[in-house]
């Protein structure tokens, strides 16, 4: 019997929890395979009292006899990959088999620093607040077909013949646009030529590892970076990441038909967090948001930086379900809502003397709507012990429950502690 392929994909702004719950399902699977995005992720795990934060390796390294894949929709920087692997390694801790496609971007140093220049140049009010890491210029060049793969590292000729090519309009672009120096070819060339040697062995072909492992029965799972509103297309354009997080994007990023994605689950943080600029409706910039930060831990995995904070907004999760066929919900972080008399609830948007429950990524349209909060019950409870919903206070399982009826989802998993075991399982 052919085995199955499960997307986890984060349905909000990115940091949902898409780490944990892919280790969470993991020991259920052959194949973790991530199919967009770059270094700018990271996915943190927490396995008896010890953290690993993943930026390009899958979530499912941790596991011996798996197979971690790193799609050809990836970007993938070199310098950021070795140094995980090396400190897994380590920590005696890289026991999956890793591929890379050979297909995937690289992303070089002048994109770093270009991400960089251009975040200076857009300046207050239009910068997106991106992670640095070189993310959207690496994506440009592979939209305008000079980018630089993972497979061109391995011929120093023709990492010679397009490295130069890269370099000469670069280092125009560092000099006459940005007033930078340029960068010297034969450092970066030196550089990426070392990269190739090193990353030789584990580089391979994405589709087929992961084609041929589901037909021989094995189960797959495609794991998401950044999250539904940070889409290109679908997120809140321009504040945006320069992939597609949504469920689709793994069809394309990892070679795999869209049919053979039988299922989708979308990662769900129990209120909502944002990281970087944009347009944010239920954001709390008060007592109860800085409440929500220090209670979750709202700083960024990858920079470091506070994460804004708000509350649950259905408007928005009832696009991710429609956006990206979502099959079922994984609710993280619902132990960091204990202590509140209310929860307030986004279930409509007020714009223009109406209401509306369709979302829209227009950012002009999103500035402009109030949101129209029901306030649950809260509850006082300590959820970090509850293993089963029975455990939970009737108010949690009633929020629970009501995101099930809004959106017409079920929530087969709900997380109740950032470890591992801090999981309900149900319906899976
Ligand atoms: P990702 O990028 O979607 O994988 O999420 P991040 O790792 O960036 O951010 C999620 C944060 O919440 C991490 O610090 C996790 O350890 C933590 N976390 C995940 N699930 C839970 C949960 O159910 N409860 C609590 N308290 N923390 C959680
Ligand atoms: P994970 O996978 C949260 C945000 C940045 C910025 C925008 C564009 O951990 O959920 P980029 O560097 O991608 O060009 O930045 O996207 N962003 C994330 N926010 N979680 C992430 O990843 C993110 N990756 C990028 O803060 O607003
Ligand atoms: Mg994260």
């Amino acid at each position: 019997m052919k085995g199955r392929v499960e997307a986890i994909i984060g349905a909000q702004w990115g940091d949902e929890g898409k780490g944990r719950v892919v280790d969470a399902l993991a020991s259920r699977v052959d194949v973790v395979a991530r199919y967009q995005g770059g270094a700018n992720a990271g996915h943190t795990v927490i396995v008896e009292g010890e953290k690993y934060v993943f930026h390009l390796l899958p979530s499912g390294m941790l596991y011996s006899g798996k197979t971690c894949v790193i799609g050809n929709g990836v970007v993938v920087d070199p310098e950021q990959l070795l140094k995980e692997l090396k400190e897994l390694q380590d920590r005696g801790k890289d026991r999956a088999r890793l591929v890379i496609s050979g297909a995937a971007h690289v992303v070089m140093p002048y994109h770093k620093t270009m991400d960089g220049m251009e975040e200076r140049l857009r300046g207050s009010g239009k910068k997106i607040g991106t992670t640095q890491r070189g993310i959207g210029p690496c994506y440009m060049d592979k939209v305008n077909r000079c980018g630089i793969r993972v497979e061109d590292l391995l011929s120093e000729d023709v990492l010679r013949e397009k490295l130069s090519f890269n370099m000469e309009i670069k280092n125009m672009y560092l000099t006459r646009i940005f007033d930078e120096n340029p960068m010297a070819f034969g450092e970066v060339f030196e550089e990426a030529r070392g990269w190739g040697e090193k990353l030789a062995p584990y580089v391979g072909d994405a589709s087929l590892t992961i084609s041929s492992a589901v037909e021989s029965g094995s189960n797959v799972l495609l794991e998401g970076a950044q999250g539904t509103l940070l889409d290109l297309d679908h997120g809140t354009y321009p504040f945006v990441t320069s992939s597609s997080p949504v469920a689709g994007g793994g069809s394309v990023g990892c070679g795999l038909g869209p049919s053979m994605i039988h299922r989708v689950t979308g990662v769900v943080k129990a209120y909502c967090t944002r990281v970087g600029e944009g347009p944010f409706p239920t954001e709390d910039t008060d007592v109860d948001g800085e409440t929500l930060r220090n209670r979750g831990g709202e700083y960024g995995a990858t920079t470091g930086r506070p994460r804004r904070c708000g509350w649950l907004d259905l408007v928005a999760l009832k696009y991710a379900v429609r956006v990206n066929g979502l099959h079922a919900i994984a609710l993280t972080k619902l132990d960091v809502l204990s202590g509140f008399d209310k929860i307030p609830v986004c279930t409509a948007y007020e714009t223009g003397g109406d209401e509306t429950i369709h979302f829209s990524g227009n950012t002009g349209f999103l500035d402009s709507v109030r949101p129209v909060f029901k306030h649950l019950d809260g509850w006082k409870k300590d959820l970090g012990k509850s293993r089963k919903m029975e455990d939970l206070p009737a108010a949690a399982r009633n929020y629970v429950s009501f995101i099930e009826e809004e959106t017409g989802v079920p929530v087969v998993l709900v997380g109740v502690g950032p470890s591992r075991e801090q999981s309900i399982v149900q319906g899976l």
